[in-house]
């Protein structure tokens, strides 16, 4: 991994702790790694891709609650979106929302070349725009694009979300700006986190993982 988001990091949790945790993590598989390598090659920064931490997470979270139809908002390279599909039954199905033009045309060719690819739908568009033209109820929602939308996404997917399902939300902790927010993101992040843990139209935990993730269930 090359760079991070041109802003100075600030750790969440113990450097030494992360690369444990990911040394005794499954290890992401074969097509995966190459779709990191691939995705280094051709582009700038990566460290927009979820990493193993948060990629097993939600394969383990997929298997456990027998989700079947996804929802991904911010398809990036396709990691998490691979990642996913690789967790899901074959009649499984991940809908992925990228209005990258540069990430689609890489994502799709990611996606052509996988062995789970026919599994994968990309949406190309503002998912702002591209949300609504979705029919149909979702099991589990990943969260992770257009960061200062949050909560206008979690209020669109919430009505398309079966009982019981999941919203996973990446980034949540905006490298712990969110504890004194004072640029745009880390305001609206830590706004949706406030918001979510007031609703009593859902149960929440969030998570301390990388730059944290709020597991959020529908009741
Ligand atoms: C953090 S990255 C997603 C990483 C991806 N889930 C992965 O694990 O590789 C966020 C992505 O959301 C996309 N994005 C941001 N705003 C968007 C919008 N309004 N509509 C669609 N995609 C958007 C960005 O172009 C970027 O590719």
């Amino acid at each position: 991994m090359k760079k991070h988001r041109g802003k100075p990091v600030v750790p969440i949790t113990d450097a030494n702790i992360d690369s444990y945790s990911e040394e005794h993590t499954t290890p992401e598989s074969d097509e995966i790694v190459h779709l990191m390598k691939s995705s280094d090659a051709q582009l700038q920064y990566i460290d927009m891709l979820s990493g193993r931490l948060v990629g097993q997470l939600l394969k383990i979270l997929i298997q456990i609650s027998g989700a079947k139809r996804i929802l991904e908002i911010g398809t990036f390279t396709g990691y998490s979106a691979i990642m996913m599909a690789e967790a899901l039954p074959e009649d499984g199905e991940v809908v992925t929302l990228e209005m990258n033009l540069k990430y689609q045309e890489i994502a799709q060719k990611h996606f052509n070349e996988s062995e789970v690819g026919s599994k994968i739908s990309l949406i190309k568009g503002n998912a702002q725009q591209t949300i609504d033209e979705l029919e149909g109820k979702f099991d589990l929602v990943y969260l992770d694009g257009d960061k200062l939308r949050y909560h206008f996404y979690f209020e669109k997917v919430l009505p398309k979300l079966k009982k019981g399902g999941l919203i996973i939300a990446d980034n949540v902790l905006w490298d712990g700006t969110v504890l004194n927010p004072e640029d745009q993101k880390a305001k609206a992040i830590a706004d949706f986190n406030k918001f979510v843990s007031e609703d009593d139209r859902v149960e929440q935990v969030l998570l301390p993982i990388r730059d944290g993730v709020n597991v959020i269930r529908k009741l």
